[in-house]
């Protein structure tokens, strides 16, 4: 395995392997010299087209602990403000001894395209292209699932995903992982943010959040709402937050055993209250502490091989 810009690049066994290798890493992370040699010698490029804290510092960290060198571009500081095309800029990048470029992109199927063109050697790790995929953050999601239930695949526990799906690479990417590892996936949300192509990739969905909650899921995964991406003004926040907000009534609603995650960064007030986000049952910063160990698990899969 090369690259890793899908979900769909992973079968089952794929997927369980890296969270496997995650959980071992998590040991190692957890100890007071958290560094291996693995990956001593190689440079790992962060490519970031797109603002982020979580995906690229953890990557940086990821990297680091592993021994890489680690290289952070912004497209702002770099010469792609000049007009530089992702191709040159990734053979750029690969002239300086890129091994890996985890790139992110506004556009969905940039990181397919740039593994898949031959334009570069350099392994390409998506870290989130447009509305497409983050596979990284699904994986990571999955550690922590498999963490808070104590089990190995999925089998047995449903996640409802919540609010703007239609602008989510989280959501496509975990709905894929989840079914991938045997969970239940539900959906919910307003009608114009869930597209049709997310109950054919075998979410069930619901119309109402209440009655979604009424099924007492295991996870609550409440979605940012992605007002970035939406080509008309967002309606109403009020009536948005109404009918499909993770908020103190909802909250008390759910039963002690559900647990509640969001991939960050969130719209406090939004589709999630204070409350529920610093509720006991959040699991939202366990997620990104675990985004250490499974980009790790990542680079490790992808770059060790050929050490
Ligand atoms: N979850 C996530 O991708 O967060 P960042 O945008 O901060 O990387």
């Amino acid at each position: 395995m090369r690259h890793l810009t899908s979900i769909r690049e992973l079968d089952r066994d794929a997927a369980l392997a890296i969270l496997d290798l995650a959980d071992e890493l998590a040991q190692v992370n957890a100890r007071e010299v958290k560094k291996l040699p693995t990956l001593r010698g190689k440079t790992v490029v962060n490519l970031f087209y797109e603002n982020s804290t979580r995906t690229r510092v953890s990557f940086e960290i990821a990297a680091t602990r592993l021994s890489a060198d680690v290289i952070n571009i912004s497209s702002e500081v770099s010469s792609v403000a000049k007009g530089e095309s992702l191709k040159d800029t990734a053979q750029t990048l690969e002239a300086l001894g890129a091994a890996a470029i985890v790139v992110r992109h506004p556009n969905s199927g940039a990181a397919k395209q740039l593994a898949e063109m031959g334009w570069v050697q350099s392994s390409i790790i998506n870290a989130g292209d447009g509305s497409h995929e983050h596979p990284t953050q699904a994986l990571l999601d999955a550690m922590t699932i498999r963490q808070l239930f104590s089990t190995t695949d999925l089998a047995g526990l449903s996640v409802v995903i919540v609010g703007d799906l239609s602008h989510s690479r989280v959501a496509r990417s975990n709905i894929l992982l989840l079914n991938k590892l045997g969970a239940e996936v539900l959906i919910a949300g307003p009608a114009e943010l869930v597209p049709e192509e997310m109950t054919a990739m075998g979410a069930k969905r619901f119309e109402d959040l209440d009655e979604a909650l009424a099924s007492r899921p295991d996870v609550v995964m409440m979605l940012r709402v992605q007002k970035e991406r939406m080509a008309s003004e967002f309606a109403s926040e009020r009536e948005y937050a109404k009918n499909w907000q993770l908020d103190s009534r909802r909250l008390n609603a759910l039963p002690e055993s559900s647990r509640i995650m969001h991939p960050g960064p969130m719209n406090r007030g939004l589709e999630i209250s204070a409350e529920a986000a610093d509720d006991p049952r959040s699991a939202i910063l366990r997620q990104v502490t675990n985004g250490v160990s499974v980009r790790m698990a990542v680079l490790h899969t992808l770059l060790a091989a050929d050490s």
